[in-house]
């Protein structure tokens, strides 16, 4: 029997480009801003177009801190619902807008709240830590919300005597156990995007470039992470990379993050980590918002982030918490 075999593909490696001037799209996303009192918040997997005209680009702990301390009447979440949802909840007198409503994650969606009150109905002693990436609804049943970038720190401030239920994100969750010691009960979910890295894509990509130290976002899965010289968030990906003295990196995490990288860092070399089927690796929840949506969004003030005030109550204490613990 004959067995068909695809070529593995190409790397892409990232590098600064020369700039360009803004288009015509952008100067008018720019001058939008201003008129609206328009603050831009940006994910670090956000297109690189978009990522230029924002006010500020980073990972999800410092996107919920800007939004939180703003005093901008409007603010523009270029990233995902649940981003853009934590800013209205931080912040609820202003108006949250989301280019494309959209834009989702599979994370979140992996944790229904229904399935999670029924768990702990169950398991009434449980003391629920909610990794971000989750639903309003998820949040007002947890004790305290976490990020990829303090994840650690939280869970190691949750009373010793208390058993801990981590939800939603298993590899997530069982890197945080890795670091602390501690046991935990694991939410069987996890990102689409961040578990097509594997073992042997990411050896294949070692071989083109065995200097190049590896960095994993914790997303990743467990064969993926031991592989890894670091794990973290992608804000910590940025200091990592500044203060390693190797000039290119293999980076395992959504290929927005190379963008945000590449400008930071404009004298080094960033390989997106190959998946198994693709040289890079796009979530298409965050690649749902486009420069013409954004312009759309800024014009018409649509589509904005609604929300019931008992949701928001019930959801801001564990992210203050947070907050406060990190
Ligand atoms: P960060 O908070 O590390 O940016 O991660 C957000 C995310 O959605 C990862 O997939
Ligand atoms: Fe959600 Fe994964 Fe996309 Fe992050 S990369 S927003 S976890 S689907």
């Amino acid at each position: 029997m004959t067995e068909t075999l695809t070529a593995p593909p190409q790397l892409q490696i990232f590098q600064l480009q020369d700039s360009v001037a803004l288009t015509e799209q952008q100067e008018e996303i720019l001058r939008l801003k201003k008129e609206k009192n328009a603050i831009l918040l940006c994910h670090n997997y956000q297109v690189d177009p978009i990522q230029q005209v924002a006010d500020y680009v980073g990972d999800s702990l410092g996107l919920a801190r800007k939004a939180a301390e703003t005093d901008a009447e409007v603010i523009v979440f270029c990233g995902v619902h649940f981003m853009a949802e934590t800013a209205k909840i931080l912040n609820p007198s202003k108006t949250v807008l989301l280019p494309d409503l959209g834009a989702g994650c599979s994370l979140s969606d992996s944790c229904p709240a229904d399935q999670l009150a029924a768990y702990k109905e169950k398991n009434p002693n449980l003391y629920v830590v909610a990794y971000v990436n989750c639903s309003a609804a998820v949040k007002g049943l947890s004790d305290v919300i976490c990020t990829s970038g303090n994840a650690v720190k939280i869970v190691e401030q949750v009373p010793a005597d208390r058993e801990i239920l981590f939800v939603p994100d298993q590899n997530l969750g069982q890197w945080v156990i890795g670091q602390t010691g501690r046991t935990m009960q694991l939410w069987p979910g996890s990102c689409y995007a961040h578990v097509l890295f594997t073992k042997e894509s990411i050896e294949r990509c070692r071989l083109e470039f065995p200097h190049a130290p590896v960095v994993a976002h914790p997303e990743c899965i467990d064969s993926v992470r031991e592989m890894a010289d670091e794990v973290c968030s992608t804000e910590k990906m940025v200091s990592y990379c500044q203060s390693n003295p190797a000039d290119t990196f293999i980076i395992l995490t959504e290929t927005g993050m190379m963008h945000r990288l590449t400008r930071e860092l404009p004298e080094k070399s960033f390989v997106a980590g190959p998946t198994g089927h693709c040289a890079c690796n796009d979530c298409r929840y965050m690649k749902m918002n486009t420069l013409s949506k954004l312009l759309d969004c800024l014009q018409s003030g649509n589509p904005e982030i609604s929300m019931e005030a008992s949701l928001i109550e019930q959801a801001k204490a564990p992210i203050q918490r947070m907050l406060e613990w990190s």
